[in-house]
């Protein structure tokens, strides 16, 4: 009798994320991971060139992470966050805050990045109802993109994901992301679009937009877009899902920019990829207009698992690593790494628009790709079967890879992309 594989028990009751099934039946088993590497089940190592979607960034099975969970695991595995609370969540709020934009108070916990933004866009949304004032309109970038969620979804402006839900959005109005060019036109946009004073608030991803493709934006526009709209009364939200942790080069992206949002909402590289948990983070200002001695104007919106101490014994392990030389050093190798890089291909006829924030890097090939067509399948499969990970957006190639990445594995990955543009 022949044992069937994982991939083929797959196929029986599983249904995968972001997968037209017909197209795409197969499922490739994972078995082990360690540092920057995954094992498949017939012993192939893989280098993890995305981080297992930007969440493992210290490592997979990080010894120090895993000791810590281990051991919060024998005192309290879980419990109510109504009504109780314990030392992981207040621990983590403690060192969070710390390294937090300044003007950052509070912390409300929930389960995934979605979920961050969700909160997000309903604290603003009630913080207007909360003092009385109608504004019942979100603002966010063209072809950002925060989550699965039906609030997510809307000011989500990547339409391959909303099209049959477009009827049941919220109402979300779209600027363009900010240029030297644009920049002036964007200002004097908003400025008469304010005066109908109903937009309660504005979502952004600070100067990367990730499923957009690592577009990058200009930090300098961004924060006079920010500037204004926070004159208006309009509550601005860091979407830093994706770039919080150190990936930007700083801790969070809202380092590099001067005008610090009301709202921060984190996940991903949160929990270094071991436990699933978000935090939407806000200014005092923002909790005030929730706190009162009328019940309905609370925050009424809770998960099952909200702060679980697991979950925060890992942040609290992954935020100790993110400040340790070690880490440091290593993201400042990468950033180095990835620009030798960058220059080396710079002008290779096949690439166009090589950018990097941080230890983010991406280029654009010459070439037209549909998003999910089948060139890019085919780069997807030269790049697994050179033993790394990596997840073309359309004609984008980006590298977002664990800090703990080697040297060696590194000039891997490089190759994998090199030899990419001979096959385009
Ligand atoms: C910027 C940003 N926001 C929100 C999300 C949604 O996070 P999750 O997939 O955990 O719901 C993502 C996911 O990629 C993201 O990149």
């Amino acid at each position: 009798m022949t044992t069937k594989n994982l991939t083929e028990r797959d196929k029986n009751h599983l249904w995968h994320p972001l997968t037209q099934h017909k197209l795409h039946p197969e499922m490739l088993g994972i078995v082990r991971a360690k540092g920057a590497l995954l094992i498949d089940e017939a012993g192939n190592e893989l280098i993890d060139g995305i981080a297992s979607w930007y969440t493992c960034m210290y490592g997979h099975c990080n010894d120090f992470i895993l000791q810590r969970v281990h051991h919060q695991m024998q005192q309290l595995d879980q419990v109510v966050f109504s009504g109780f609370t314990h030392e992981p969540a207040v621990k983590l709020s403690e060192e969070l805050i710390k390294i937090l934009p300044h003007n950052q108070e509070k912390l409300f916990f929930s389960d995934n990045g979605s979920t961050a933004t969700e909160i997000g866009i309903k604290m603003a949304l009630q913080y207007h109802y909360n003092y009385g004032s109608k504004r019942n309109v979100m603002l966010a970038f063209e072809d950002g993109f925060h989550g699965d969620t039906f609030g997510a979804m809307s000011v989500s402006g990547l339409s391959v994901y909303n099209g049959p839900f477009e009827e049941f959005l919220i109402e979300v109005e779209r600027i363009a992301v900010p240029t030297k060019e644009n920049i002036e036109a964007i200002i004097s946009q908003l400025e008469s679009r304010l005066e109908q004073q109903n937009i309660a608030g504005f979502i952004y991803e600070p100067l990367v937009q990730g499923a957009a493709a690592m577009k990058m934006h200009d930090a300098d526009g961004l924060n006079k877009i920010l500037r204004l709209l926070q004159r208006h009364n309009v509550l601005t939200i860091a979407d830093e899902v994706m770039t919080g942790f150190g990936k930007t080069g700083t801790h969070f992206a809202s380092d590099q920019i001067e005008t610090k949002p009301d709202i921060i909402c984190l996940s991903k590289a949160l929990t270094a990829g071991l436990i699933p948990m978000a935090i939407t983070s806000c200014t005092q200002d923002v909790y005030d207009a929730f706190y009162s001695d009328d019940l309905v104007k609370g925050l009424f919106h809770g998960h099952t698992y909200t702060a679980n101490p697991l979950a925060c014994t890992a942040a609290l392990a992954g935020i100790e690593l993110l400040q340790s030389e070690e880490i440091q050093n290593n993201i400042q190798r990468i950033i180095k790494s990835h620009k030798a890089f960058g220059a080396e291909i710079e002008s290779h006829s096949k690439v166009a628009n090589i950018r990097q924030c941080g230890i983010i890097f991406a280029l654009d090939l010459n070439v037209k790709i549909e998003r999910y067509g089948n060139l890019r399948d085919k780069l997807f499969k030269h790049f697994m079967d050179n033993g790394v990970f990596l997840r073309p957006l359309g004609n984008t190639i980006y590298v977002l890879a664990p800090y703990v990445t080697t040297n060696e594995q590194l000039k891997k990955i490089y190759i994998s992309i090199k030899d990419v543009l001979s096959i385009v």
